[in-house]
């Protein structure tokens, strides 16, 4: 049975989700680790469990023949060189998923707050201010949401504001399918000059930085909030500042930044530090005790499939193979250079041996193919020899 070594703290729901699955060689250590102790910790691993802190170098790849798969119990890969990664035939999973639900009720959280004037009013209060007024205090019952970015957190958000009565708008630059009630507007200034509440969730990147202009801010109503929880890059912040300043829009709240402190020693600094109608939070969207538990299983689910079928589905920088049900006697896992020939060479290989291929998924990405063979016999010593010494494998296991 595979060996898997857990760093730096893993939830206890991965380990237990991989004894439920059967893996009984777990290690777990509390730490990050680097050059010769990640060397020694992972010599004979199968597969590893990281955080953000540990990484995983062209260099440690190297000294590491026997490491399998990746799991980064995160949703950054950043810690693993992943072209070093897939040239070693090893599958590298994240957890892409497990926080969605923590940031959509942070945004209904926040549009519920600003829609009330409760950071002023609790800001007041904090001064000895008694404010006791319903001027400019609202339900967010009836009032529109604009979802900019309607993937996995926007439509998640778009649910749930649904059900405290909010009527959901979304742009996104991709045809999506409504959900609920939500409506889909053709631009972003349609959707911007409606709404009461608008909350983005569109990816970082050159293509969204500055999405949220002076100009763009200008269509907005002066009694609107603008929620930010995707990425800092998205706002551009002095223009935001400006507008809030001028009172061209009623409260803001800021998760992400376009400069965010690298720790918590680093002072944060920002031109909406002091304003009492803007919620600012420390890129906490996500951060919460259950989205840790669900990174635990998701990313141990994957592993588990992948150490115990070869499913590579949801790999960050791997042909992806869904889960299809070892039913054979063998399973035989090939990584190879993607280039003609390698999979009629190998199964030439299959029919020497006498084998019938019952099943095969082949699929390729970039420089690497991947294809899973089963066949109902045992597989030789010889044969899986042969299968590791064709020129273009990178990797060939037997499961
Ligand atoms: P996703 O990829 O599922 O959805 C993004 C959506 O934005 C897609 O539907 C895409 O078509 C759309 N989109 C892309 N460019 C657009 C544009 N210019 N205008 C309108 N729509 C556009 O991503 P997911 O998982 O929903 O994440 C959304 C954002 O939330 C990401 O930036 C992610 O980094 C951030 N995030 C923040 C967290 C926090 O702690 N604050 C935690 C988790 C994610």
């Amino acid at each position: 049975m595979a060996k898997i070594v857990l760093l730096e703290k893993i939830h206890a729901s991965a380990a237990e989700l991989l004894k439920a699955e059967g893996f009984t060689d777990i290690v777990q250590l509390p730490t990050a680790l680097k050059a010769d102790d990640l060397k020694n910790a992972l010599a004979d691993a199968d597969a590893v469990g990281i955080r953000s802190a540990t990484h995983i170098t062209a260099e440690a790849l190297k000294g590491l023949p026997h490491l399998k798969a990746i799991g980064c119990f995160c949703i950054g890969t950043n810690q693993v060189d992943l072209t070093a990664a897939t040239a070693h035939g090893v599958p590298v999973f994240n957890a892409p998923f497990s926080n969605t639900r923590s940031v959509a009720e942070l945004v209904i959280a926040q549009a519920i707050l600003l829609l009330r004037r409760i950071p002023e009013k609790n800001a007041r209060a904090h001064r000895g201010k008694w404010e006791k007024s319903a001027v400019g205090a609202n339900e967010v019952r009836n009032k529109t949401l604009g979802i900019i970015g309607y993937g996995n957190i926007g439509a998640q958000v778009g649910i749930l504001a649904e059900s405290v009565g909010m009527r959901v708008h979304y742009y996104d630059v991709e045809s999506k399918l409504p959900l609920g009630n939500a409506r889909p507007e053709p631009s972003l200034e349609a959707l911007l000059e409606k709404c009461d509440i608008v909350t983005l969730h569109v990816p970082g990147g050159k293509s969204t930085e500055n999405l949220i202009t002076a100009d763009r801010l200008a269509v907005m109503k002066p009694s609107a909030v603008l929620i930010n929880a995707s990425r800092g890059g998205v706002v551009d912040i002095d223009a935001l500042n400006t507008a809030l300043r001028e009172k061209r829009l009623a409260g803001a709240a800021l998760d992400v930044f376009p400069v965010e402190p690298r720790n918590d020693k680093e002072e944060f600094v920002s031109p909406l530090r002091g304003l009492d109608n803007v919620i600012l939070t420390p890129h906490i969207g996500g951060s919460t005790e259950e989205a840790q538990e669900n990174i635990g299983r998701e990313v141990a689910q994957k592993l588990a499939r992948f150490l115990k079928a070869g499913t590579t589905r949801w790999a960050v920088n791997f042909p992806e193979i869904p889960y299809l049900e070892k039913e054979t006697k063998s399973r035989v896992l090939h990584v190879h250079r993607n280039e003609p020939g390698v999979i009629a060479r190998m199964n030439a290989d299959f029919a020497q041996a006498g084998l019938n291929i019952v099943a095969q998924h082949l699929q390729t990405r970039g420089p690497i193919g991947y294809v899973i063979t089963d066949v109902d016999d045992g597989i030789s010593a010889d044969l899986l020899q042969k299968l590791r010494s064709e020129p273009a494998t990178i990797r060939c296991e037997l499961i």
